[in-house]
């Protein structure tokens, strides 16, 4: 929550500020502000709103500055307004501070500075951070003590970016439990939230480790913990800027959507060969360890538990060994029974969300071996891990997740048959599924060219109030996942059920002309959901089925037929389009729906 930008360098600063804030506009886009070391003086620009409105009041002939920070933000300590956006500055204008995470302590700090009378104009946790600086400045006259003492009062996560007139050309930056990536480009250095928002400028990044931090100037000095220098080396990402673009479609989400067969074919190459054992580079378990295993944990938050359902159905079916799926911000506080013999999988495309890496460090604690399933290399998550497994979707920027999705499933099937293979079981139905997931790719794409289909049907239905989806086994968790994607992006209220849970409430609020989507992708089940789809429809409900079999019903959208563990990565597509043309046809924001942001970094 919350994106961070920064800029040391040769050239004017303002336009790459803003330029990196819209493409971080993922993680919050409430309020917006800029800062920069103009003359020895601080200037700030900051507003209420989107990024656009914040572009509108920025003079740029009269706003130069080759040094500057900037802050998109998601409202966790005070409303969405001027006063509360960042950067946030003490009395005397030494310091400006953009933030992303929450100081835990700030009242009690704010409280104490109170004493020692400074003020405060927002309500913000971060506004301490500048103060704090400056009362430590005026305590020792020297920035870096200051900057460090500071450093040591906060409590909780942060990435922080501070200028000061004090110190010209420089940058300080410091990271505890939020993202932050280091760039250095041709024409300077660059910091921001995730590396999208300045991949344009360099492929060599330094990724700090929490409790680090760094004086960027022309050049960069890292400092551990206990503020001893220390080295690090730059990794390279080959991420291309296409990527981050919207590559002439209208939204990023409708331009992730028609990505997906790539996204599953880059996530599973060099792991899947038909007739060759499933591998994954640098990683393995052995016979015993996945005889002795006991009980496997997946945990997540919001569309990456939905996959990790899916995940649930390949690893029982493959491997016969007990699965639960939970989500992370109960399974971290409900005590969960772990040990040795538990083996505990974390997905979270960002690799940041506060529930998820929390939980995996509970499972750490606990004794168990943990696996991150993530799409952002070197994220909090891949560094907490004993290993991780990256799908290869690349950069996701709509808030509401579709390739993600996608490449999550592909891989944890590709575990699941990886750990039926060590196992030695399942082997017919592990080369069934590796020829799937192999032909997956081109079903996709035979999918996604009836968008015209979905778009008909998603007109249908944008003055609708409440919507259904039913199915059962994966066919309800594509439901969940179907239901989820409407209500993020459309506002539309909607319930997924177990088709066979429906008449036990839900069907009370089943109306003539509600609209119920039915899911039928198992054949083994198919005629039980039928039922339930026929129970509804005798009480007026207007049924839509998305099914691989040879069914007669009203509105139906046909898919390829593929073994069901797989058939949610053809099934959730016609659902993804749909949520997306009924939020279109409404004349929303798809790509930044109210009041959620992509990465969720506050429990
Ligand atoms: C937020 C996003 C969802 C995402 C969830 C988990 O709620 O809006 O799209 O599924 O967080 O995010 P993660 O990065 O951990 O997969």
């Amino acid at each position: 929550m919350c994106g961070i930008v920064g800029y040391v360098g040769k050239k004017e600063a303002v336009s790459k500020l803003v330029k990196g804030l819209k493409t971080l506009e993922y993680r919050g886009y409430d309020s917006a502000g800029i800062a920069l070391l103009q003359s020895e003086k601080i200037v700030v620009v900051k507003d209420k709103g989107r990024i656009a409105n914040l572009e509108k009041s920025l003079d740029y002939n009269n706003l130069k500055g080759t040094i500057g920070i900037a802050h998109t933000r998601w409202a966790t300590h005070g409303v969405p307004s001027k006063e509360n956006a960042h950067p946030h500055m003490d009395q005397n204008k030494h310091f400006a501070v953009v933030h992303n995470g929450i100081i835990e302590n700030y009242l009690e700090l704010k409280n104490q500075l109170i004493k020692e009378g400074f003020s405060f104009q927002s309500e913000t946790d971060t506004e301490v951070i500048p103060v704090l600086m400056e009362y430590y400045y005026q305590k020792y006259q020297d920035v870096m003590q200051a900057f460090q003492c500071t450093l040591k009062d906060l409590r909780g996560s942060y990435a922080i970016l501070v200028i000061s007139p004090l110190l010209p050309n420089t940058i300080l930056v410091a990271k505890k439990g939020s993202p932050l990536v280091i760039g250095k480009g041709n024409d300077g250095i660059y910091i921001a939230s995730d590396i999208p928002a300045i991949i344009e400028y360099t492929k060599d990044f330094y990724f700090l480790e929490d409790g680090e931090s760094a004086i960027i100037s022309d050049s960069l000095t890292f400092y551990n913990h206990d503020f001893q220098k220390i080295d690090k080396n730059s990794k390279t990402i080959e991420w291309e800027i296409d990527a981050i673009d919207k590559n002439g479609f209208d939204d990023y989400m409708l331009k992730e959507i028609h990505e997906q067969p790539e996204a599953l074919k880059n996530t599973l190459n060099g792991i899947i060969s038909f007739n060759q054992p499933v591998q994954f580079v640098g990683f393995a378990l052995n016979k015993s360890y996945l005889e002795n295993l006991k009980h496997i944990y997946i945990v997540a938050c919001g569309t990456a538990m939905h996959a990790g359902l899916v995940g649930k159905l390949a690893i029982e079916k493959l491997c016969r060994i007990p699965v639960t799926v939970e989500v992370a911000s109960e399974f971290r506080y409900r005590d969960p029974i772990i040990d040795q013999s538990t083996l505990c999988i974390f997905i979270s495309q960002s690799g940041e969300t506060a529930d998820t890496i929390a939980a995996l460090k509970l499972a750490h604690e606990k004794g168990a071996k943990t696996i991150a399933i993530s799409n952002v290399f070197e994220s909090s998550i891949t560094r907490e891990a004993d290993h991780t497994l990256y799908t290869h979707a690349g950069p996701e920027i709509a808030v509401a997740s579709t390739k993600a999705y996608i490449s999550q499933v592909g891989l944890i099937v590709a575990f699941a048959i990886y750990m039926s293979e060590v196992l030695e079981i399942s082997v017919s139905l592990s080369n069934e599924l590796k020829k799937g997931l192999i032909d997956l790719p081109n079903l996709m794409g035979i999918v996604i060219s009836h968008e015209d289909q979905y778009k008909k049907i998603a007109k249908k239905l944008v003055n609708e109030t409440d919507l259904f989806y039913i199915g059962r086994g994966n066919d309800y968790h594509i439901a969940m996942e179907g239901s989820l994607k409407l209500k993020e992006i459309s506002y539309i209220h909607s319930e997924a059920y177990p088709a066979g849970e429906l008449k036990h409430g839900p069907i009370a609020l089943i109306d003539k002309g509600t609209f119920v989507f039915g899911i039928i992708t198992d054949p083994n089940i198919a005629e039980k959901t039928l039922s339930n789809l026929e129970e509804v429809k005798s009480r007026g409900a207007n049924i839509i089925l998305i099914t691989n079999q040879n069914l007669k019903v009203e509105h139906v959208i046909n898919i390829p037929n593929i073994n069901p563990i797989i058939s949610p990565i053809l099934a959730i597509i016609p659902l993804q389009f749909i949520a997306y043309f009924i939020a279109k046809e409404k004349g929303l924001d798809v790509d930044k729906p109210r009041n959620l942001a992509k990465s969720v970094t506050v429990e």
